[in-house]
């Protein structure tokens, strides 16, 4: 890339919403999957969360992250079904700022051409202040799928976001 990036290591926060994991009844498999991926970025994962799908415990740490902890992304898995207490994607889109609607398509129709399941999935992506808050669906193979749509993207978009990158051009049109 020829874009002027700085050098400052993403600093990044997983939060797993989930009322059994919450209750030590199940493993968090897809919040390790996160922290891999997050590792594989070279990204620092300051704050990890396992929380029930709490509408007042999902908002206060998204709030904390974004506005005391001042990470440069959210990554949360879980929570954003049909189901009754699958609030992720609505306490999301109340503390952005504004949605970044493209990401959240392109997870949703990856994961709708892998199963038909995918267009379950109310995932939100958006941005509070300075940080890029993205859900992702809670089973490890959700999350695996969509981070794969995110990869290419990310890094740049946490610079947009930043606004420390002066080249607007989009990483894939590079060669
Ligand atoms: N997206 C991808 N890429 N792959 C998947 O297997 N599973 C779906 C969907 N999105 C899936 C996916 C299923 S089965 C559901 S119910 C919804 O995400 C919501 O999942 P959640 O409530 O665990 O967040």
């Amino acid at each position: 890339m020829t874009s002027e990036t700085s050098e400052r290591p993403m600093r990044a926060a997983i939060m797993t919403m989930s009322d059994t994991g919450s209750r030590g009844k199940r493993a968090d498999t897809s919040g390790d999957r996160i922290a891999e991926f997050l590792g594989d970025m070279h990204a620092d994962v300051v704050d990890r969360v396992l929380i029930p799908d709490d509408r007042d415990q999902i908002r206060r740490h998204l709030c904390r992250l974004a506005d005391e902890s001042r990470v440069d992304l959210i990554l949360t898995t879980g929570g954003t079904g049909l189901a009754p207490r699958d609030v992720t994607p609505d306490v999301t889109a109340e503390v952005v700022d504004y949605q970044a609607l493209g990401m959240a398509e392109a997870m949703r129709a990856y994961g709708i051409q892998k199963t038909p399941f995918g267009m379950l999935s109310r995932q939100v992506v958006g941005v509070r202040g300075r940080t890029l808050i993205v859900n992702l669906p809670g089973s490890p193979r959700a999350v695996a799928e969509c981070l794969e749509v995110l990869r290419p993207v990310l890094a740049h978009a946490v610079e947009l976001i930043r606004g420390t990158t002066v080249d607007h051009d989009p990483p894939m049109a590079k060669g």
